[in-house]
């Protein structure tokens, strides 16, 4: 009996000890394999393959570990962690800036900050940090703030849109930030997903097309190295997910199922990736979708037959925000499912410890072979290469200029312009002309920067109303464009002094607030009571009424639209709202195609 006793408590102790075995990354930085400072993988001149191998062969399997998480900076619980765990890859969530401030400075100093603390490692492989410039480098005060991808799309024009890219990748590596989570690839057939105005729309084709331009112009360069790297998602099918099938009680379609043949889902949602593919881009997210029931991050056929296999995908794929730890009860089983189906890079995107812990564990276990541990670390010590992170000069506080730089704004300027879309037009109502006698303007988006930015502009939704955005809202485009003797009143909620004389001309500029993904998730996306009333009491007062929707997809304006003179699509126009004004006054014709269809 005191024998099974001592026994058994021998074996709880051992099992606590393991359960909360503090894993400790092996002190060794005075090790040969750290001093070798002609070391072959720190020589540029050699091939990628080259650097790729001499440095996997001295990694410890600790280091590989942690080239394998991807965590939210402000998870990061001290600086040193970085050292102490290895951390391979970092990200700023949606808004999640300096502590001390927004400015670009400051992000510089940020990301010099963690990437010093990864110099302070036995091999100091730099970190690849990542953001969600899917708009500019919004995230940053003062970044230039282009139309989102569902405005872009518009433009269909694949140049403008690869110069869009080049834009935001240079101001994203004046401050230090080599990766973007973008472009979005999502063929969305559903257009009451929130994530709709993240993408270039419902035609395949389309989608392609612009996506790989915007892929040349993020990482084109005359380096040897990429600019920035792109980083195609969600893979795969988000665009199909079904209304109501969420796994997250908050939302309707994020986090959804997909109910596709493997035809279909090649045919509509494959394409836009295999030409990402054929065209360069090295990291692809998973999406946290699931195809007829598996989540697309568990899925071996999808990420290693599929993608790695069929189209001989040699970079790495990552997993989305908290995507891994959904398709398990156990963030064991989590890990190696997911691990085991070919996810090379975690966005766990909190938990570092115990990522580590798990991963040397199911090593140790043999449910992660070494084998899959050294592909996953390959593909990412590969695509850090090409990236330039081991010889590219830092970022300097003299390169910030670029940030929200006057070129800069011209192409915002130009995008916008080429990006509206008319979509009703009677009684010869636009052009408007620029000496017009008297204007009357109106709606909760005419004056506000943060309804044309829409979500992932200073915070992840968005904010509606947001001043620290550089630009010009549509109604002081208006007023720039006018004549000098041309009345324009403004009044939000369109109460205009009844003055017996109808204004010439009103215009109304409604539409979406500010959202993101399964936020944005909407069961009838249309306009609201207020922008109704807007409109109601701004017709009363004219003898024509334009209205201008500033939404990141088509609303359903069908039961009104019969009463307005003119209707145009503005989508998410961002910074330079003069380019609406640009259009409506025929300084530059409405050359604007839908992305998505839109019945009015
Ligand atoms: C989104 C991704 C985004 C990531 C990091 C996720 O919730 O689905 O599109 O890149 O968060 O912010
Ligand atoms: C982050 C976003 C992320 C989202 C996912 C937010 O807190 O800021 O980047 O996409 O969470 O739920």
């Amino acid at each position: 009996m005191i024998i099974i006793l001592a026994l058994s408590t021998i074996a709880i102790g051992v099992l606590l000890l393991f359960v909360n075995r503090e894993v400790l990354p092996p002190k060794d930085l005075t090790a040969e394999r750290c001093e070798q400072e002609n070391a072959p993988y720190l020589n540029s001149e050699l091939s990628v393959e080259e650097r790729v191998e001499d440095l996997l062969a001295r990694m410890t399997e600790w280091e590989k570990i942690g080239q394998m998480v991807l965590i939210e900076k402000n998870s990061i619980r001290t600086l040193s962690d970085i050292q102490r765990y290895n951390i391979g890859a970092l990200l700023s969530g949606g808004g999640a800036g300096p502590k001390i401030n927004n400015e670009p400075l400051s992000w510089l100093q940020m990301i010099s900050t963690f990437q010093a603390e990864a110099q302070k490692t036995c091999l100091k492989i730099p970190l690849l940090y990542g953001i969600d410039a899917v708009h500019g480098h919004a995230n940053v005060l003062g970044a230039t703030v282009f139309p989102h991808l569902t405005g872009l799309s518009a433009t269909n024009d694949a140049d403008l849109v690869r110069r869009v890219a080049e834009a935001t990748a240079e101001e994203m590596a004046a401050t230090g930030i080599y990766w973007n989570f973008a472009p979005n690839l999502d063929v969305v057939k559903d257009i009451r997903w929130g994530k709709a105005f993240e993408t270039f729309g419902s035609d395949t084709a389309r989608v392609s097309r612009l996506g790989v331009a915007y892929i040349h112009g993020l990482q084109d360069s005359s380096t040897g190295y990429y600019k920035v790297l792109a980083n195609p998602k969600h893979y795969i099918g988000g665009g199909s997910m079904e209304y109501g099938t969420s796994r997250n009680e908050d939302f309707q379609i994020e986090e959804g199922n997909i109910t596709l043949t493997d035809a279909e889902m090649r045919r509509i949602h494959l394409v836009p990736f295999a030409n990402a593919i054929d065209e360069g881009a090295r990291v692809i997210m998973v999406s946290t979708a699931s195809w007829n029931g598996i989540i697309n991050a568990a899925n071996p056929y999808l990420l290693t037959d599929v993608l790695k296999g069929e189209l001989g995908f040699t970079g790495f794929v990552v997993s989305d925000w908290y995507g891994v730890y959904q398709v398990a009860p156990t963030r064991y089983e989590s890990l190696v499912t997911t691990i085991n189906a070919g996810i090379d890079m975690v966005m766990t995107p909190f938990e570092y410890k115990d990522f580590m812990s798990n991963m040397q564990q199911a090593v140790a276990n043999g449910d992660i072979s070494n084998e899959r541990l050294d592909d996953a670390v390959r593909r990412i010590l590969r695509v850090k290469f090409e990236t330039g992170l081991f010889d590219r000069p830092e970022a300097t506080p003299e390169g910030l200029s670029v940030i929200g730089s006057a070129e800069h704004h011209t192409i915002a300027l130009e995008a916008v312009r080429k990006s509206q879309v008319l979509l009703k037009n009677t009684k010869a109502t636009l052009p408007l002309p620029v000496s017009v006698k008297k204007l009357v303007v109106s709606g909760a988006s005419a004056n506000n920067l943060g309804r044309q930015a829409g979500g992932w502009t200073s915070e992840w939704q968005g904010i509606d109303g947001d001043t620290s955005i550089t630009g010009t809202t549509i109604l002081e485009g208006i007023k720039e464009t006018v004549s000098a003797d041309t009345i324009v009143e403004y009044n939000q909620n369109g109460d205009f002094a009844a003055s017996g004389e109808l204004a010439d001309i009103g215009i109304v500029v409604v539409g979406e607030k500010p959202y993101a993904e399964g936020w944005g998730d909407n069961p009838n996306p249309s306009l609201s009571p207020e922008d109704l009333s807007a409109i109601e009491k701004t017709k009363a007062v004219s003898k024509k009424l334009v209205v201008v929707i500033v939404s990141g997809r088509p609303l359903d304006i069908s039961a009104y639209s019969e009463d307005w003179d003119a209707i145009v699509a503005s989508w998410l126009p961002g910074a330079e709202g003069g380019g609406v004004a640009d259009v409506l006054f025929g300084l530059h014709p409405f050359i604007g195609t839908l992305p998505f269809s839109w019945e009015i």
